[in-house]
């Protein structure tokens, strides 16, 4: 029997780069292997962008679309829309009982977030939500319902992995054995860079390349990536460990990565040329992606099709363990 992986994706904007290389790229490869579960998390965006629900909404096919394009195949695996399945919120009621405030505000990612989102939630964090504190609880019931068994995260989302396995154990200890403890799935995926050079590409840091970027908007940006500050003149040489330009090379495979190392270093390769090169491999690698995401947009009744039936098979299992849940809690009743 294969094992469940789940994981989740908020519906806040397109796939840029930086999601493709950290985690989803892994997760084409990863539904050959195990029973594969893909949420669109749009409740969790909401605590977030409450006061933005068409934001969320809209992305929410969006990233189906992406997905679906980088090559999730819904044949193997399941797509489906979080707020789709109520269970994920009902559970999140009975594992609130079981987690501490202090606990929650002590969970590093949590921590984190707070104090990245001050427009939102307050220099001190003192307007943070009751939701935005509790999302590691909403996501311990995401990870549950499915009876997910491994969860492919960044390091970033360690905590909330573990907070997820401290419920399930006061869950069992204190009702008796019935959910499943999930484990983290660590890939071998590398945090992407942005085009200015800073350590994460975002979209809130307006420094990504998207999927379906057209070649307007690809040219645009390559052109303005960050260089090595010390090259001024086109033959001077120059340090490719600090240009932005390389970076992308090396990150795509350009067929011709060792040359362009080896110009640059020398001073016999121009950043213009450098980044046209660039502009050209980006197109060529984004082109089957992009051809892919051309025929979902223009076949947007698939794609809705898709999110159907991937949420009801999601229903089908989020309910059996509503089931088993409300047996061990003992408010089974009348059934
Ligand atoms: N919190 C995750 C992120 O921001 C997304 C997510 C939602 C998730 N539900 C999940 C990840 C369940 C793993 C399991 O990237």
């Amino acid at each position: 029997m294969k094992k469940t992986i789940l994981t989740g994706i908020r519906p806040t904007g397109r796939i840029h780069l930086g999601h493709y290389f950290g985690a989803t790229k892994n997760w084409v490869e990863l539904q050959n292997d195990y029973n594969s579960f893909f949420e669109i998390a749009d409740v969790q965006a909401l605590t977030d962008n409450f006061d933005n629900p068409t934001k969320v909404r809209e992305n929410v096919r969006e990233i189906a679309i992406d997905l679906l394009s980088i090559g999730i195949n819904p044949e193997k695996s399941t797509i489906f829309i979080q707020s789709m399945i109520p269970e994920i919120a009902e559970l999140t009621v009975y594992y609130s009982n079981l987690v501490t405030m202090s606990r929650l505000y002590r969970n590093p990612t949590i921590k984190t977030e707070i104090a990245q989102k001050k427009a939102i939630f307050g220099n001190n964090g003192e307007s943070v939500t009751y939701g935005f504190v509790g999302y590691p609880v909403s996501q311990a019931a995401d990870i549950t319902a499915f009876k997910g068994e491994l969860i492919p995260v960044g390091e970033d989302q360690l905590p909330l992995i573990e907070q997820c396995r401290e419920i399930v154990r006061k869950f069992n200890s204190i009702y008796g054995e019935t959910l499943k403890e999930p484990e983290a799935y660590l890939s071998k995926t590398t945090r992407i860079k942005g085009l200015d050079g800073n350590e994460k590409m975002g979209k809130s840091l307006g420094n990504a390349i998207y999927l379906r970027d057209n070649e307007e908007v690809i040219t645009k940006k390559i052109m303005g990536a960050v260089t090595d500050p010390n090259k001024i003149k086109k033959d001077d040489p120059a340090e490719p460990s600090k240009c932005m330009v390389y970076y992308y090379h090396n990150l795509i495979n350009s067929k011709e990565k060792d040359l362009i190392c080896e110009e640059c270093k020398k001073g016999l390769r121009g950043c213009v040329q450098c980044k046209k090169e660039l502009i050209k491999n980006m197109l060529d690698f984004l082109s089957p992606i992009q051809e892919k995401a051309k025929y979902y947009e223009e076949h947007l009744d698939e794609v809705d099709n898709i999110l159907i039936k991937g949420t009801k098979k999601a229903q089908e299992i989020a309910k059996e363990t509503m089931k088993d849940v409300k047996k061990a809690i003992k408010i089974d009743y009348y059934n």
